[in-house]
């Protein structure tokens, strides 16, 4: 007998073997897929099933129903997190179980890889960033999250850096606003004990690098948190002839990615000035933008990357027309003229790496590179065939 609560648009799951537990599934379930992944409490696998990836999760019900609607809360929330698709509740031998089920997340990168190969020594910044990024994320979100580690947590490639995904919500609480500075602090002590924690592990069993300070990983990510937490939030005082910061301001805060809700402007007692504070909704400024002219789901970096192509090319275009083009006609005009055609160039590099997005930022990058050595732009054409010729 199980009981299933699935959200719409997925699979309905019928034909898995319920009865059993998730650790006896091998013997009964034709689905199962390997897949790299990182430590975990509960039992935890992966199926293939009708096209898509997904993560099961076998835990008591309570905790199970618990971390579904964490999950639920946090995609309305539009924080980066692994998406949940459902739970469900089964009777086998050992009592009721609950069994979670999440969509594996396409194209993410297990820490452990990031730490243990000297060839990835250049992502140990990004991923202290991306950790601090996301715990910034989430508490301005109002999430507690309790059990931040390098498990839990996973990473996809951002224009070169890092975006990181929460992946085990079970002790996260939610807030409805920004999360209290006691709370903030309690989880980042706990984000530091983990990380510490996760980095001895890897040493004891001699499979981490050299280089990586184990004792202080996890104050590192604090300090970068609170550095990021400062300039999102800091309150700015002006005169009021001065209303034009708030303008620099937003555009400070929608360039780090994230979206404003509102400016908050209060009078300060002792006279005419005013005292302004920009909130934030979500990091997915430049993500909605892209989305919107072009219907291409990129990372926020990757999609900043590429909205300043698409401005650029809006001034050249409106140069040369001698008259004011809308950023519709030149995002248009780049997916047909500049994009696709660069897909279609590195095809075979898709095949082979996935992530047409991301290859597409390490072309541009290319391209500034070669830009700069030549000290003109070279386009796109020669920094592709380049980035081809060199094997990336
Ligand atoms: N949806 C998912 N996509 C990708 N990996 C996942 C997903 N769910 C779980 N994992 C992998 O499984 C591991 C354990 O999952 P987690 O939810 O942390 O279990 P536990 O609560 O037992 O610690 C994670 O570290 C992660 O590598
Ligand atoms: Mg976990």
């Amino acid at each position: 007998m199980v009981e299933l609560n699935l959200r719409p648009s997925h699979p309905a799951f019928h034909d898995l073997p319920w009865d059993y537990p998730i650790s006896d599934w091998h013997l009964y379930c034709p689905y199962l897929e390997d897949v790299p992944r990182g430590l975990s409490r509960h039992p935890v696998i992966f199926i293939n099933y009708q096209g898509g990836i997904y993560a099961l999760k076998e835990m008591p019900p309570e905790v199970a129903e618990h971390e579904f609607n964490l999950l639920v809360a946090i995609e309305e929330k539009r924080l980066p997190a692994v998406q949940v698709v459902g739970h469900a509740i089964a009777n086998i031998e050992t009592g009721k179980r609950s069994i979670l089920i999440t969509r594996f997340l396409d194209r993410s990168l297990p820490y452990r890889s990031l730490f243990m190969r000297s060839t990835l020594l250049r992502y140990r910044d990004h991923l202290l960033d991306a950790m601090a990024g996301l715990m910034v994320q989430l508490h301005l979100g109002g999430i507690y999250w309790g059990d931040c580690s390098l498990s839990n947590t996973l990473f996809r490639r951002d224009a070169g850096a890092l975006q990181a995904y929460l992946v085990d919500a079970e002790t996260a609480e939610v807030y409805p606003e920004v999360v209290p500075p006691t709370m903030r602090f309690h989880d980042l002590q706990i984000m530091e004990e983990n990380v510490d924690g996760d980095l001895a592990d890897l040493g004891s069993a001699n499979l981490l690098m050299d280089g990586i300070p184990i004792d202080d990983t996890g104050a590192s990510i604090s300090i970068r948190y609170q550095k990021l937490w400062e300039e999102i939030t800091q309150q700015i005082i002006i005169s009021p002839n001065e209303k034009f910061r708030i303008q620099e301001r937003i555009q400070v805060i929608n360039s780090l990615g994230y979206s404003i809700g509102e400016v908050l402007l209060e009078s300060v007692d002792s006279g005419d000035e005013i005292r302004f504070q920009v909130l934030v909704t979500d990091r997915n400024f430049h993500h909605d933008q892209l989305l919107g002219l072009t219907g291409i789901d990129a990372e926020e970096m990757q999609a900043r990357m590429i909205m300043n192509e698409i401005q650029e090319l809006k001034a050249t275009l409106s140069h040369t027309q001698n008259r004011s083009l809308p950023l519709s006609i030149a995002a248009y005009h780049w997916l047909k003229e500049v994009y696709l055609p660069a897909l279609e160039r590195i095809t075979p590099k898709i095949f082979e790496k996935g992530d047409p997005v991301e290859l597409y930022c390490q072309i541009l990058e290319h391209k500034w590179y070669l830009s700069e050595r030549a000290g003109h732009d070279v386009g796109h054409q020669t920094a592709i065939e380049d980035f081809l010729r060199l094997g990336h």
